[in-house]
């Protein structure tokens, strides 16, 4: 995947300056697909703030503000209490801190299940507020017709099947889905219908491998897997748990780093420079000007 872009010249009003680069649209991330796959998988990572947004975007086609930010930011217990509030202040925070990659934005639990009218107030002014491309929303067959509904009217969503964290109470857990019959015949059904009602991608969470790549092999639009297979047409993870930031990941999960590590270092060296009074040093103090 490249990482060096050309500089979009073309100026507006609103963006007087020239931009670093042009920012990859929703289209060009659905032609990825041909011919039943994509050529190099897309790769997506969340990002919930100015600064992450800032390291990723580089190496990212989608950044996704996920609702995930409840337990990863505030330390919530699930997903459930995040508020569409706070998913435009985050969202709004990765646009400004990226150039290249779509941002996607999740739609909160209880911001779009009532009607589809419910969920358009909501993702417009997600768009709206935050500068993002599109949303995301959990849900298949039930939620096809708010798919269709929002696609109509100009706001590209991307879908979310197999394992829905908002459902964990009537999932009852976090445990792979697609063990049995009829669980496989349900997740074939949601790709087929959340295809079929415009989602221009999917990402199908915590499905056993078989059935994620059948997913991946028979949907026309790309699948992003998470805890399913490299077969999918691009990855996501929780950026904090492949950095390694918590010492207890999911299983689906690679830590390519481990940031906690290295941050409980530096914070013992700079905890045993201040009581050393080592801190500040001769190069971080004020001297009087001559
Ligand atoms: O909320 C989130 O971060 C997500 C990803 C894990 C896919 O939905």
């Amino acid at each position: 995947m490249s990482t060096t872009f050309t500089i979009d010249t073309s100026t507006s009003r609103a963006t007087p300056t020239p931009a670093p680069m042009k920012r990859l649209t929703v289209p060009a991330i659905q032609r990825r697909k041909v011919a039943g796959r994509t050529a190099e998988p897309l790769v997506m990572l969340t990002a919930y703030t100015v600064r992450m947004a800032q390291l990723l975007d580089p190496h990212c086609d989608i950044l996704l503000v996920g609702d995930s930010l409840g337990q990863v930011v505030y330390g919530l217990p699930s997903t459930l209490p995040v508020t569409v509030d706070m998913m435009v202040a985050h969202g709004a925070a990765v646009v400004r801190g990226s150039y290249h990659a779509v941002v996607v934005v999740d739609m909160p639990f209880g911001s779009y299940e009532a009607s589809p009218a419910q969920a358009f107030a909501n993702a417009s002014r997600i768009l709206a507020e935050t500068g993002c491309a599109a949303v995301k929303l959990e849900g298949g067959e039930a939620m096809a017709p708010t798919i269709r509904f929002l696609r109509d009217r100009g706001i590209p969503v991307m879908a979310h099947i197999g394992l829905t964290p908002q459902a964990i109470n009537v999932l009852g857990g976090y445990g792979a889905r697609g063990r049995g019959q009829e669980e496989h015949a349900k997740i074939m059904a949601d790709a087929v219908a959340v295809a079929g009602a415009g989602a221009f991608a999917m990402v199908l969470e915590g499905v056993i491998e078989p059935i994620a790549i059948e997913v991946a092999r028979t949907s026309d639009v790309p699948v992003i897997g998470i805890g399913a297979s490299a077969q999918c047409d691009g990855q996501v993870l929780v950026a904090e748990d492949m950095l390694g930031l918590f010492e207890r990941t999911p299983k689906f999960v690679k830590r390519f780093d481990d940031m906690a590590g290295r941050i409980t270092d530096a914070v013992q060296r700079y905890a045993d420079e201040v009581r050393l009074r080592r801190f500040p040093g001769p190069d971080q103090i004020y001297p009087i000007k001559p």
